[in-house]
């Protein structure tokens, strides 16, 4: 249980925008700071209480603005910085607070820093990104290999030298063992965090203290560190909220990371359950098959690491995954069930939860079948890869459609008009041709809806503080069909029971969770005898005045 006062961050709900595919205001087919303001209304109903702008630094884009040539600029495409204060003021009004998306382990390779620094060894910004000499053959440093496939390294001729990169060569990693970088980052996120944001996303932190010398890219060893100094020169006596995006934080490591007495972060976003899924040798470019017990044992220990300090993101999806419903749930039959389903599972777990855009109304995976209507860097980059390494391409599309990025950057489909309502123009991804039935309006009024579920369940996050506090014990963890847990806050437990099935599904209830449930999220009141049924993806929850 939390001994401490309860944080703001720890009972609001996160929205995660694409601002590039959330909502087109001009009709250049490129989602924009206006059009987001022309939705605060609808976010605002939602009830969540902070928006994640993905990147609206100025930027080339290779990365989708994940490649920032200028911190303090916003890119021409998204508006101006009077249309960003517009929109904290706007959202402020509304009580939600803009966090903004902090990709400070690299730059574009059209930054000024990098342009000053590739120029000359001697440039007084040489050492603000990380140069090394060709091995002795004249070839890469060393082996390292960047994220997005092919080596970190790549030669800049005119000054002899290999610049160090984990993502495309058009984002070189900034050099943070130079004091100078940091001090630079820190002034340029004082700078926003006067503009009254609510705090910052920060894009792969974990990677900051790379020991590229020693083959350490995650968790180097000064990482802790730098992120204590990073607090003290920006966060300290500010109440902003802060979360670290990290893929290969450990429980262990989350507590170091978001500790309540570490003065690093509010809470780590991170992604063992996700991983959980991929093919050893292939990622997630190789389907494989759901398996629920291996994944209720990550949520477990998750949530059980950071049951007294600590804090985690929750959530299922965002802009670097597949849509949630297509990956763990039914985006067919049962799509409406299973997305409530997921919803429900997620939103009562400990921790702060985060709703990617679309993922409220049950958005799904493409149908892409060319790899023309592909978009994102990193898939078109494993494509070549794939290709070159001799493989089908109709493997590789099979692996795009169920995990590449796109799936999640289609346009926002808010209605049944063309190109889902998202611009007047020619959307620069093409929306995905379900929007004629599956969008917003055909879910504001529908109680029902998917859309009203994820409305009630954020309010309720903020009426029960067993949500937010209780202890989390889980049940029936070798069940491959069904997740079940508690949550228990003084004499008062919370129950949740789904079926990750299409089938109906019927489990043996152990003695404790017998007896009678009242109704939480549904009008009936359930009691659970030895055995309970549970039709295609229902979750049965409920209250009882009970210990677990
Ligand atoms: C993580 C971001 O979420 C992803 O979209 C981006 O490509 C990489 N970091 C590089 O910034």
């Amino acid at each position: 249980m939390t001994t401490q006062p309860r944080q703001w961050w720890q009972s609001t709900t996160v929205y995660q925008i694409y601002p590039r595919s959330f909502a087109d205001s001009n009709g250049d087919g490129i989602g924009d700071i206006e059009g987001i303001i022309g939705k605060l209304d609808y976010l605002s109903d939602l009830g969540i209480g902070v928006i994640w702008l993905s990147p609206i630094c100025a930027s080339p884009m290779r990365d989708n603005g994940y490649d920032i040539s200028d911190y303090q600029a916003i890119a021409p495409i998204f508006g101006t910085l009077d249309d960003f204060d517009r929109l904290v003021t706007e959202a402020k009004a509304r009580n939600v607070g803009i966090l903004l998306d902090l990709v400070v382990n690299h730059t574009s390779d059209q930054h000024r820093w990098f342009l000053e620094s590739r120029a000359s060894r001697t440039s007084r910004y040489r050492d603000y990104y990380v140069w090394r000499d060709p091995a002795p053959d004249g070839g890469v440093p060393n082996d390292i290999q960047s994220t997005f496939g092919g080596p970190a390294w790549t030669l800049d001729p005119g000054t002899g030298q290999y610049w160090f990169h984990q993502f495309a060569p058009e984002q070189p990693d900034l050099n943070w063992a130079n004091p100078q970088v940091r001090a630079e980052i820190y002034r340029m996120m004082n700078w926003w965090l006067e503009r009254g944001i609510a705090g910052f996303r920060m894009d792969v932190i974990n990677l900051i203290a790379k020991e590229p010398d020693r083959g350490i890219t995650a968790d180097g060893p000064k990482l802790h560190d730098y992120l204590r100094e990073l607090h003290r020169e920006t966060l300290a006596g500010r109440d902003v909220m802060t979360v670290g995006e990290s893929w290969s934080a450990t429980p262990e490591g989350a507590l170091l990371y978001s500790g309540r007495d570490r003065a690093e972060l509010s809470m780590v976003f991170q992604f063992e359950h996700v991983m959980q899924q991929w093919h050893e040798t292939w990622g997630k470019w190789q389907p494989k098959p759901f398996d629920l017990v291996a994944f209720k044992r990550v949520v477990t220990r998750w949530q059980t690491a950071l049951a007294d300090d600590g804090w985690n993101s929750l959530f299922w999806g965002n802009h670097d995954l597949p849509r949630a419903v297509s990956k763990y749930g039914d985006d067919t039959t049962y799509r409406v069930e299973s997305a409530k389903m997921l919803a429900t599972v997620l939103h009562l777990l400990r921790g702060t939860p985060y709703v990617y855009q679309g993922e409220e109304i049950g958005m799904t995976n493409v149908p892409f079948t060319a790899i023309s209507q592909y978009r994102d860097i990193e898939t078109l980059n494993m494509h070549r890869l794939h290709l070159e390494a001799g493989l089908p391409e109709s493997d590789f599309i099979v692996g795009a459609n169920a995990n590449g990025r796109d799936n999640s950057r289609t346009p926002m489909q808010w209605s049944a008009a063309s190109h889902a309502g998202f611009t007047s123009g020619t959307p620069w991804i093409e929306a995905n041709p379900n929007y004629s039935s599956i969008n917003v309006a055909a879910e504001l009024d529908d109680p029902n809806s998917i859309l009203a579920h994820y409305r009630r369940l954020i309010a309720l996050r903020k009426q029960l503080p067993i949500i937010i506090e209780g202890r989390y014990v889980s049940w029936l963890d070798e069940h491959p069909e069904v997740f079940a847990y508690t949550r228990t806050l003084g004499p008062q437990s919370l129950l949740v029971l789904a079926n990750f099935t299409a089938r109906e599904i019927t489990v043996d209830i152990p003695t404790s969770l017998r007896g009678e449930w009242r109704p939480l999220l549904d009008a009936k009141p359930n009691t659970l005898h030895d055995r309970a049924t549970l039709g295609p993806f229902e979750t049965i929850t409920g209250l009882a005045e009970r210990t677990l």
